[in-house]
């Protein structure tokens, strides 16, 4: 094994595990791009592949108005870019065996235009594992930076432009806010807001606390700020962003919680508001209320649940009972009868049982989710659960797999159907990729509809009658 430790910036999951009491800063003025990288992208090109989370593709819109600021514009052929970015995602090791693909790809592209500078970010930044394999195997990499030094950027291209070695810098136990980034934006009319960062939960199969570090929240004042602007640019839509948007303010010392912020922000008047993910843990009955009370909060809630019994949900550190979540989940059908939940859930965790699954599958029929994100459990090294006897075989965890993924899709349908020949408010993204003709767009309910309308209303929410019903999407007509 090589001596990795002139690397002094690498990361470390054991130092992202600290979640000490320092304070966090909210710091406005950390990103500065150097005088001489100013415009030094003019007439050259840029390219980020993007994988995994929100979060991520938010992250990327801030790589984006980083590199725009150099002067670098955007492309979508990655053949065509001087800057190649991949911002990757660490949850299951599916997700990394994809990037490592494109990093092989990469390799070969690098040969034929030695001049690009290829750089690896985001979670998998975050991993000694992959930081070693990339610096033992994949030496063309120019740049690793973690999902903390994002602001960095600009400095870091600048070395990695200087410098024959790799350039590494990874920050692994990080507590601060970092505003005033640019941004370049990849909707039109919709966005990501983030209000807070990082995840304090340390689920026992999850890699994200180590990823994405200790959990901070934005000032109330900045995502208002943020939402205004976004309301003034003609955006109708945002979506609230963090690893468990209820954990929010916890870092504050005041009252002020997400049921507060949602509230602020509905006050806006921006014509749609969603968030995700939250937590059942700490999903709290006022802001059931307030989801209930605002006409401009989506009635459309994610709410993981992970497993359907409470012994599996122990070892997996989630801090509710299959119960407990039963009760919030009723709860919020009752408050908002018409609400949309979605949910996510791993089959396959270490030494899960027939009759536990089976539970999990109960639960489901109970709560007849309009959508679920269904996973085979993958270890992750690391966190707790990857050191736990995984005895499950491959055959047993896919059969879980499907005969779940059976009844999401026959409840998916059964869900839909409730729209039926209703009349649904869209807000019009643009045309159909597969059909010209038609324009596509996400109902209240976030259900993704085709229908056939006036092309001048992109960008604005109309109404369309349902006119069909099928298990991933709806078809219908604009009422003139
Ligand atoms: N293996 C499988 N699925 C996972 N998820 C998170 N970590 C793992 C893992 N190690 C799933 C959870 C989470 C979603 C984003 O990804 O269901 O809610
Ligand atoms: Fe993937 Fe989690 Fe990182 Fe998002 S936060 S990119 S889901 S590991």
């Amino acid at each position: 094994m090589k001596d990795y430790s002139k690397y002094f910036n690498g990361p470390s999951l054991k130092d992202a595990k600290h979640r000490g009491k320092d304070a966090i800063h909210h710091i406005e003025d950390a990103y500065e791009v150097p005088t001489d990288m100013i415009g030094i992208g003019k007439g050259q090109k840029y390219f980020i592949q993007t994988y995994g989370c929100q979060a991520n593709e938010r992250d990327s819109e801030t790589l984006a108005g980083i590199l725009e600021t150099m002067g670098y514009a955007p492309t979508d052929e990655i053949k065509d870019a001087q800057v190649v970015l991949l911002n990757t995602c660490a949850i299951r090791e599916n997700a990394e065996e994809k990037v490592f693909g494109k990093v092989g790809y990469l390799k070969k592209l690098k040969r034929t235009n030695p001049n690009i500078i290829f750089g690896i970010c985001g979670c998998m930044a975050q991993e000694e594992v992959v930081v070693n394999k990339i610096l033992e195997k994949h030496p063309q990499v120019d740049l690793i930076f973690g999902t903390h030094n994002i602001h960095r950027l600009p400095i870091l291209l600048k070395q990695a432009m200087l410098e024959k070695e790799m350039v590494l810098e990874v920050w692994s136990k990080e507590g601060d806010v970092i505003e005033n980034l640019p941004s370049h934006r990849a909707h039109p009319y919709k966005a990501w807001v983030n209000i807070m960062y990082g995840c304090n939960k340390f689920c026992t199969y999850c890699i994200v606390p180590y990823t994405r570090g200790k959990e901070r929240s934005r000032l109330k004042e900045e995502i208002l700020k943020e939402v205004q602007e976004l309301k003034d640019n003609g955006y109708q839509e945002i979506t609230l962003l963090g690893q468990n948007v209820n954990s929010y303010g916890k870092d504050f010392d005041n009252d002020y919680n997400f049921a507060s912020l949602l509230e602020d922000v509905a006050k806006t008047g921006i014509a749609r508001i969603r968030f995700t993910t939250s937590h059942p843990w700490d999903f709290s009955e006022d802001m059931i209320d307030i989801i209930a009370k605002y006409d401009n909060i989506m009635p459309a809630i994610h709410l993981p649940v992970q497993s359907g019994n409470s012994d599996v949900l122990k070892t997996m550190g989630r801090r509710y009972t299959r119960e407990q979540y039963l009760t919030l989940f009723d709860k919020i059908k009752e408050k908002i009868p018409d609400c949309t939940i979605t949910t996510d859930i791993i089959v396959g965790f270490p030494g899960e049982t027939d009759e536990q699954f089976e539970d999990t599958l109960s639960l489901y029929q109970h709560c007849e989710y309009d959508l679920a994100y269904t996973f085979i459990y993958s270890p992750r090294e690391g966190t707790p659960a990857a050191k736990m006897k995984d005895d499950i075989d491959i055959h047993t965890k896919e059969q879980r797999l499907y005969r779940l993924n059976e009844v999401v899709n026959e409840k998916a349908l059964k869900q839909n159907k409730r729209f039926e020949n209703e009349v649904v408010e869209v807000l019009v993204e643009g045309t159909s990729k597969k059909d010209d003709s038609m324009l596509t767009g996400y109902t209240k309910h976030q259900k993704l509809i085709n229908f056939k309308g006036n092309p001048a209303h992109v960008g604005q929410i109309v109404k369309v009658k349902v006119t069909e019903v099928k298990t991933w999407a709806l078809k219908g007509e604009e009422i003139e």
